[in-house]
């Protein structure tokens, strides 16, 4: 089993999982059809599912027109599925979901979306994180409270430190400069600067990232660490309200 990212709309990136024998294959978020209609058709892939992290269009864009012209079925969070297009199954948290491909685990995690899911898959040692967790950033809160989005970070953060974060948009270097603005002596995050800056220059995607990386330099995953507490004016240790205010940063950066 492996998977293939998928460059999608300006910056955002689909999964295809597929079984290169069985040519079985299941898409994680297709922003849009046609990309993911010319790698199903070149590589005669058999597509069986779509799955959803959240609603919002550069995530579904593509579910219609694919179920249309594979019969597959869409998969998502049952409590979003008025607002899924196409949805068949509805996964809940917690639910592990099992097809013909894989076994994943789905946890629900608010903050981005009142909705918003992410999918383990042990086997492939991956989890699909949409819209909450980036390399180096987290997702703009929409719908959910400031606490939901530090809860479901924190929730991330409990999966294998190797884990392989795949997530939904190549903002990697913009959010690695904010990182720098506050986090400047971190050695490991001037570490993995270098290195995304490396992969965009050879054009290759900054994803996947490892878990273990994000957590010693995505400063979102940081909270809790005095001299950023210190750095952006949080006085007491408070891991909340530096994730707040953070976030707040980020939206004006
Ligand atoms: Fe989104």
């Amino acid at each position: 089993m492996e998977i293939k990212i998928i460059k999608c709309l300006n910056d955002n990136y689909s999964y295809i999982i597929f079984n290169k024998e069985t040519l079985i294959s299941v898409v994680i978020d297709p922003s849009e059809a046609d990309p993911i209609i010319h790698e199903i058709n070149k590589n005669k892939f058999n597509l069986k599912y779509i799955l959803n992290t959240h609603h919002h269009y550069d995530h579904v864009g593509g579910n219609e027109k694919l179920k249309e012209k594979y019969n597959c079925k869409i998969v998502g969070f049952e409590k979003d599925k008025n607002r899924i297009p196409g949805i068949d199954i509805g996964l809940n948290d917690n639910q592990t979901w099992k097809n013909e491909l894989f076994e994943c685990k789905i946890l629900h995690i608010p903050g981005h979306t009142s909705g918003h899911i992410c999918i383990y898959i042990k086997e492939l040692n991956a989890l699909f994180t949409g819209d909450t967790l980036f390399s180096l950033g987290c997702g703009r809160i929409f719908e959910g409270t400031y606490d939901e989005m530090y809860k479901s970070l924190n929730k991330l953060k409990k999966f294998p430190k190797n884990t392989k974060i795949y997530c939904g948009h190549e903002y990697t270097k913009k959010n690695s400069d904010f990182c720098f603005s506050i986090d400047k002596e971190n050695s490991k995050l001037l570490n993995k600067i270098k290195k995304i800056k490396k992969d965009i220059q050879n054009g290759n995607p900054t994803i996947p990232t490892i878990l273990s990386d994000e957590i010693e330099c995505n400063i979102f995953l940081r909270t809790d660490n005095l001299k950023i507490q210190k750095q952006i004016g949080v006085n007491s240790n408070n891991p909340i309200e530096t994730f707040t205010k953070l976030r707040d940063l980020k939206d004006n950066f």
